[in-house]
This record gives structure tokens, C-alpha cells and sequence, in this order.
């Protein structure tokens, strides 16, 4: 998979594809990860990529011009299976988008800041929108590691056998169950003997039963989906 991430803040997006798996993945040469400083693209004097927007109000507004000078370069080189922009009223992302959108070959994650984008780049350039969750952040590079983090675990051969996206949480609409590891009796804090047991189908329906209280008791929303 190739990512290619629009941004105005490239320095803010480096540390993350650096270390544990992202970075992992990248030595291995499963994932490319691209920044694309949209001052680059700019031709005006002071590389400004914002102004004013049309008909007042506060803030400013990403031009559509840096933003179109780069996505057209990448699409020149290139086919890109989505587009997306990170944004506040996106939709939301989760598991099963995260699971859909890991066989990509290539993307484009554009960040948006101040405002946002004119809306002519949404309207012509974006193929999908996304947002991390109900809250609005100061720009869309956070949202963008994020995005990049749960795809790149879910290519195959990212994840180790005991790190395997599998057993994650979401990942078949319930939570995970509780997990233990040694000692067995910490201070008299025991773990549950089902799991000292050694019988595999046992220790698979006990956890099943667990995930499915805690998913209970905690998201009973994903039970209904
Ligand atoms: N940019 C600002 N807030 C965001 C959010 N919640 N998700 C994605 N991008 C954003």
C-alpha cells in the first residue's frame, strides 16, 4: 500500500510512522508512506495556502489551487483507489471500514486545517470523507495518522501471529474478553482457573461469554448492527 498525505504541517506527522508497527511495516516494505507539503505548490510570494473566505465570517478557508496542484501531480502518477479528507462531519470511521479499506493499493489522505477546504476540492477532487469521532480537532493530521495506523496493522504480514488483528476488539462487533499473564495469584488477585486449564474449546467459550457481557455492558450498540 502506498499513502500519500496532503498537509500543511508535515513535521507533525513524521514521529508516528517511526516507531512500532507503522514503522515496522514500512522497513518491511509492505506500506510507502509520502508527505506532501502543500506550501510547495503554492505560487504565490508568501506561500500562503488560506484566504478569506467569500461572504465573511470568521476563519479562513484552504484555497483549492495548492491542494489541486498536488492531488493532479499524484494522479498523474498513479491510480488512487479513494481520496479521502479528513474532516469533522465525515463518516465516522470504524472496524469494518478500516477491514475494507486495507486492501487499497494506493491513497491520498487529505488534511484539512483552519475552516477547511474550498468546497470545490470536496466537490471535485475527494472521493470519501472521514471523520475520527464527534469532536473537532485543529487540523487533520492527527486524523490522518490514525486513519494510516489502523490500516497499515490490517496488511497482511504487518502484524506477527501474536499480535494478529484477529482477536482485536471490532472486529467481529464484539469488545475483547479480559486477558491475563503471569503470576497466576498476584497478592491473591487470581486469574480465573479456566484459563489454567489447558482445554482450548473451554477456554474459547469462556471468553466468548465474556466478550459478549462486556460488549453488553459497555457498547450494546454494536450487538444490534
Ligand atoms: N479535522 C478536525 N476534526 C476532525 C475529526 N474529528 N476527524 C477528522 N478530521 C478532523
Amino acid at each position: 500500500m502506498r499513502i500519500d498525505i496532503v498537509t500543511v504541517l508535515p513535521e507533525l506527522l513524521r514521529s508516528p510512522f517511526e516507531a512500532s508497527i507503522m514503522k515496522r511495516a514500512i522497513d518491511k516494505g509492505l506500506v510507502e508512506v509520502h508527505f506532501h507539503n502543500l506550501r510547495d505548490y503554492t505560487t504565490n510570494k508568501y506561500k500562503s495556502v488560506d484566504d478569506y473566505p467569500y461572504g465573511g465570517g470568521a476563519g479562513m478557508v484552504m484555497m483549492i489551487e495548492p491542494i489541486d496542484k498536488c492531488i493532479s501531480q499524484l494522479k498523474s502518477e498513479r491510480n488512487y483507489d479513494e481520496i479521502i479528507y479528513m474532516t469533522p462531519d465525515g463518516e465516522t470511521l470504524n472496524q469494518g471500514m478500516a477491514n475494507a479499506m486495507s486492501l487499497y493499493e494506493n491513497i491520498i489522505i487529505l488534511c484539512g486545517h483552519y475552516k477547511g477546504v474550498d468546497q470545490r476540492v470536496r466537490d471535485h477532487f475527494i472521493t470519501k470523507e472521514i471523520s475520527i469521532g464527534d469532536y473537532v480537532l485543529s487540523g487533520g493530521e492527527l486524523g490522518a495518522i490514525i486513519l494510516s495506523d489502523a490500516l497499515i496493522r490490517l496488511i497482511p504480514g504487518v502484524l506477527s501471529d501474536e499480535t494478529s488483528a484477529l482477536t482485536d476488539s471490532f472486529q467481529d462487533n464484539l469488545l475483547s474478553p479480559p486477558i491475563y499473564t503471569r503470576p497466576a495469584d498476584y497478592n491473591g488477585w487470581k486469574v480465573p482457573e479456566v484459563l489454567l486449564s489447558g482445554h482450548a474449546a473451554k477456554i474459547d467459550e469462556w471468553r466468548e461469554e465474556k466478550a459478549f457481557e462486556h460488549t453488553k455492558n459497555r457498547r450494546p450498540d454494536l450487538l444490534d448492527r
